[in-house]
C-alpha cells in the first residue's frame, strides 16, 4: 500500500462516516457534483444550501433511495454500498423525511414496528413495548405509545419517527429540515432531544434553512450551493451572516423596504364565522375580521390553532357551519372557488403545496397556467396556445428565481423550496384584490424569504388587502401592518404594532396573555 493511500485511510477512519465525492445527476443537471462530507461519531453535522442546492438529494444517495454515478460511502473506515433504504437501516443509517412517513391509524407501537422483519407468524407487543419503553424513557419522550398516530401532535409525532430508528439501531440520523414543523415549544424540546442523541454517540446530520438553529445545536456545518460543496467548517468558527453570505453568495439584509400603506376602503371583511376541521371538530369558532385595500394582516399562531381551515373557508375550499365572507361589500360566502379566484380575485398560497397547491406529475409549465388555461392567449378558439403557455412560464420561472431544468419537466422533480417558490409565482401574478398567504415561507432560503416578504409588500402598495398567516413571528413583524393571534380558534382582534410586543404576541400565541 502506497503512503498516500495510507493516508486516506487514516483520514477515513477519523470519522463516523465520509461522502467522498459524490456525484449525482439527472439528466442534464448535477445535482450533486463531487460532494464531500466528514462527519464525527457523536456530533450534529448541519447541512446548509439555498432551495435546489441538493441537500435532499446528498441525503437521499446515503439513505440508499438513489444510487450515485461517481463516488463512495464509507462508514467506519470502510466503503460501503447502499442500494435501498433496507440496507441503510442494516448499517445503522435511519432517516426522517420532512413529511412524516407515519401511519396515522396506527398506534406508535405498531408504527415502530412496522418493517420489522418477523420470524414465524405471530408477533408479539411485549418484547417491542418493553424495548420501546426503555428507549422512550432514557431519551425522555414521553410519548403515549397507544395513542393513533394522527392524535399526537406532531412535535410527539417526530418522536415517534426518532424513535423508530432508535428501535432498529441505527447510529447515525438523516433530519430533512424537522424543525419547520414545530412549534418553538416543540423546537426547544427537540433541541434537547438532540443533545441527548448526541451524548449516546449518535451522528446526526441535520438538513435546515434556520441559520439560528445550525449555529444553536450543529457542531460542524457544510454548505452548499449549486450542487457542491462551498465550505466545511466547525460551527464556532462561524456566524449566521458569514453562513447566508456563504450559501447565497451575497449579503442578506434580514430586513424588507416598509412602504408606507395607502389604507382604503374595507375589502375583506369576515364575519362569525365557524367552520370544522377534517376530523369533524371544531376548528374556527366565531372567526371576525377586515382587511382594509393597501393593508396587510398578519395571523400569528402555532400549527393546529385553525389557522388552515380559516384559509380555506375564505378561498371556498372548506365549507362554513356560520357567518359571512363579504369583498367590497358583496356576499361571497356560498361562491364557488372558481368565481372567488377570477371574480372577487383572491389569490391563495396554500400551505399545504403538496395537496393543495401542485399537480405534481404535471409539468411546470402547466402547474403555471392551472385556472387561467381555458382564457386568452393560453387558448384561442377552443385550442390550447401550448407555445404560449410555455414562453409565459419561463418569465415567471425567471422572475421569481425557482431553479429548474425547463418548465416541461414534471413538478416532482423541483426540490422542497422551488415547488413553493412556484406556487408563490403563479398565485401573485394575476392582479389580485386579496391575497392569503399561508406560510409562505415554510422551507424557504434565506434569500428566498426576504424575496417573498418583499413581494407580499409590493403587493400591499398596489393596493391588495392581504392576509398573511404564519407560525414566524418573527416574519410577520417585520411586514405586518396588523397582528392577531389565533388559538384554538378563537382569534384576537387586531393589534397594530405599535400597542403590542412581540413577548406579549408569543404569550397569546400559547394561550396565554
Ligand atoms: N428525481 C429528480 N429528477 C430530476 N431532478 C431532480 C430530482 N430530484 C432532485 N432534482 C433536482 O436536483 C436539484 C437539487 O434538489 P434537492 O431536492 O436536492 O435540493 P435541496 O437542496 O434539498 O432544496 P430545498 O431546500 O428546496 O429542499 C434541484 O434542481 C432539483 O430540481
Ligand atoms: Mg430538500
Amino acid at each position: 500500500m502506497s503512503i498516500a493511500s495510507n493516508g486516506l485511510l487514516e483520514n477515513r477512519m477519523k470519522y463516523k462516516l465520509v461522502l467522498d465525492h459524490i456525484t449525482k445527476t439527472f439528466g442534464a443537471l448535477k445535482a450533486n457534483d463531487e460532494v464531500s462530507l466528514h462527519a464525527r461519531k457523536g456530533s450534529v453535522h448541519a447541512i446548509l444550501g439555498e432551495n435546489g442546492a441538493g441537500k435532499s438529494t446528498l441525503m437521499n444517495v446515503l439513505y440508499g433511495l438513489y444510487r450515485p454515478d461517481k463516488g463512495c460511502i464509507v462508514l467506519n473506515g470502510r466503503e460501503v454500498r447502499i442500494e435501498n433504504p433496507g440496507i441503510a437501516l442494516d448499517l445503522g443509517i435511519g432517516m426522517v423525511h420532512q413529511n412524516f412517513m407515519l401511519v396515522g391509524r396506527f398506534t406508535a407501537i405498531e408504527n415502530t414496528i412496522l418493517g420489522t422483519k418477523i420470524k414465524g407468524i405471530h408477533l408479539s407487543l411485549r418484547e417491542p413495548r418493553k424495548r420501546l419503553l426503555e428507549l422512550s424513557d432514557s431519551f425522555g419522550f414521553e410519548i403515549d405509545l397507544d395513542q393513533p398516530v394522527w392524535k399526537l401532535p406532531v412535535g410527539m409525532q417526530q418522536r415517534v419517527e426518532i424513535l423508530k430508528l432508535l428501535y432498529h439501531n441505527v447510529d447515525i440520523l438523516i433530519l430533512d429540515e424537522p424543525t419547520s414543523v414545530l412549534t418553538p415549544n416543540e423546537t426547544q424540546q427537540f433541541f434537547d432531544v438532540i443533545l441527548k442523541l448526541k451524548a449516546t454517540g449518535k451522528t446526526i446530520l441535520l438538513i435546515t434553512h434556520k441559520l439560528g438553529e445550525v449555529m444553536t445545536v450543529s457542531d460542524y456545518v457544510t454548505v452548499m450551493r449549486d450542487g457542491r460543496v462551498i465550505t466545511e467548517m466547525a460551527t464556532s468558527e462561524a456566524t449566521t451572516q458569514a453562513l447566508a453570505r456563504l450559501m447565497i453568495g451575497r449579503d442578506v439584509l434580514f430586513d424588507v423596504t416598509p412602504e408606507q400603506a395607502t389604507h382604503g376602503e374595507n375589502v375583506l371583511e369576515v364575519k362569525g364565522l365557524c367552520a370544522v376541521n377534517d376530523r369533524g371538530l371544531p376548528a374556527l369558532d366565531n372567526v371576525s375580521f377586515e382587511v382594509k385595500a393597501g393593508e396587510i394582516l398578519g395571523i400569528a399562531g402555532v400549527d393546529g390553532n385553525g389557522q388552515t381551515e380559516l384559509a380555506e373557508t375564505i378561498v371556498g375550499l372548506r365549507s362554513l357551519s356560520a357567518g359571512k365572507i363579504l369583498v367590497d361589500q358583496v356576499d361571497y360566502t356560498h361562491v364557488s372557488v372558481s368565481e372567488r379566484r377570477h371574480r372577487a380575485r383572491i389569490g391563495y398560497v396554500p400551505e399545504d403545496r403538496q395537496r393543495r397547491g401542485l399537480a405534481l406529475d404535471h409539468t411546470v409549465a402547466q402547474n403555471m397556467m392551472l385556472s387561467s388555461y381555458n382564457k386568452p392567449p393560453f387558448a384561442r378558439r377552443g385550442m390550447l396556445h401550448l407555445k404560449e403557455i410555455r414562453h409565459q412560464a419561463e418569465i415567471l420561472v425567471r422572475r421569481y428565481d425557482v431553479r429548474l431544468h425547463d418548465v416541461g419537466q414534471p413538478v416532482r422533480e423541483l426540490s422542497g423550496g422551488n415547488q413553493q417558490k412556484l406556487i408563490i409565482a403563479r398565485e401573485l401574478r394575476e392582479n389580485l384584490k386579496i391575497l392569503i398567504a399561508a406560510q409562505p415561507t415554510k422551507g424557504l432560503d434565506v434569500g428566498a424569504i426576504e424575496f417573498v416578504q418583499n413581494t407580499i409588500v409590493e403587493q400591499r402598495a398596489k393596493g391588495t388587502a392581504v392576509v398573511y398567516i404564519s407560525t414566524e413571528l418573527e416574519h410577520l413583524l417585520a411586514v405586518c401592518d396588523y397582528i392577531s393571534v389565533i388559538f384554538r380558534g378563537h382569534l384576537t382582534p387586531k393589534m397594530s404594532l405599535g400597542e403590542t410586543t412581540s413577548e406579549k404576541i408569543g404569550l397569546l400565541m400559547s394561550g396565554g396573555g
